[in-house]
């Protein structure tokens, strides 16, 4: 799926003054591609991406995926797509405390009434958390927690994937194994946007945009000739 935002805007009005959060926003994501979004806390990313994923709508500009404007679609149609296209690894780490690891992770599929054990197994392994799997979320850790939104979050082999700071809380070879899982999602075909600051994201990356004030600036990536596929714009 192509995921196209044109002339975005995002105004936050508060009772005193007005944050512009996003100005004049303009971007694709494609797919089978690793688009990474970086810069300054406060810079207006984790906006972006609520936009891109239709959690949030723009004061002006539009989203696409694959040319349908999701503005004109009704809220349960998005919703479906949404449930059936995309994930969204948010900020923080949210599970559902009565259900296990290995529950959790199933969940996105048991609602699309699919049986995915053994995908979710694989996954469970790739996250490093086999041996968690009929733990309960109170016994996990911080980490281990954003390994499972990760898992969860990719159950149902979306097209489109956003993952806001996937490797905070995470050590470096944690990160690394969350960095090769949604590059392997973008192999299969998936269009997959990280959020992160995490410069070891870079060698990941097929494209790198930085975030500056509400902008969207677009850097060349110095690991793409040696690491990723072509540039493709
Ligand atoms: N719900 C909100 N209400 C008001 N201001 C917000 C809200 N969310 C974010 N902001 C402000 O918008 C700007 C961009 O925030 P955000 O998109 O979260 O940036 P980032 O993810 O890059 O840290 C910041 O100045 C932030 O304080
Ligand atoms: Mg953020």
């Amino acid at each position: 799926m192509i995921i196209r935002a044109k002339d975005i805007k995002v105004v936050y009005k508060k009772k005193r003054r007005c944050i512009s959060a996003i100005e004049q926003v303009s971007f694709t994501a494609h797919p089978g591609e690793v688009t990474v979004i970086t810069g300054r806390s406060g810079s207006g990313k984790t906006t972006l991406v609520n936009v891109l994923a239709g959690l949030l709508v723009p004061d002006e500009g539009q989203v696409f995926y694959d040319d349908v404007s999701i503005y004109r679609i009704n809220d349960d149609q998005l919703s479906g797509f949404r449930c059936r296209h995309t994930a969204y690894i948010p900020q923080g780490a949210g599970a559902l405390a009565n259900l296990t690891v290995f529950q959790n992770i199933l969940l996105p599929s048991a609602l699309a009434g699919q049986n995915n054990n053994a995908y979710a197994e694989q996954l469970l392994a790739a996250v490093g958390l086999e041996k968690l799997t009929n733990a309960y979320p109170d016994e996990l850790s911080g980490g281990e927690l954003r390994r499972l939104a990760a898992a969860r979050a990719l159950i149902n082999s979306p097209s489109f994937i956003i993952a806001d700071e996937p490797t905070n809380d995470l050590d470096e070879e944690n990160s690394v194994l969350i960095l090769k899982l949604l590059k392997a999602q973008a192999e299969r075909g998936a269009a997959v946007i990280i959020v992160t600051h995490d410069s070891a994201a870079f060698a990941y990356a097929d494209r790198v945009f930085q975030m500056d004030g509400g902008r969207l600036i677009y850097e060349e990536n110095e690991h793409e000739t040696s690491l990723c596929r072509p540039l493709v714009s």
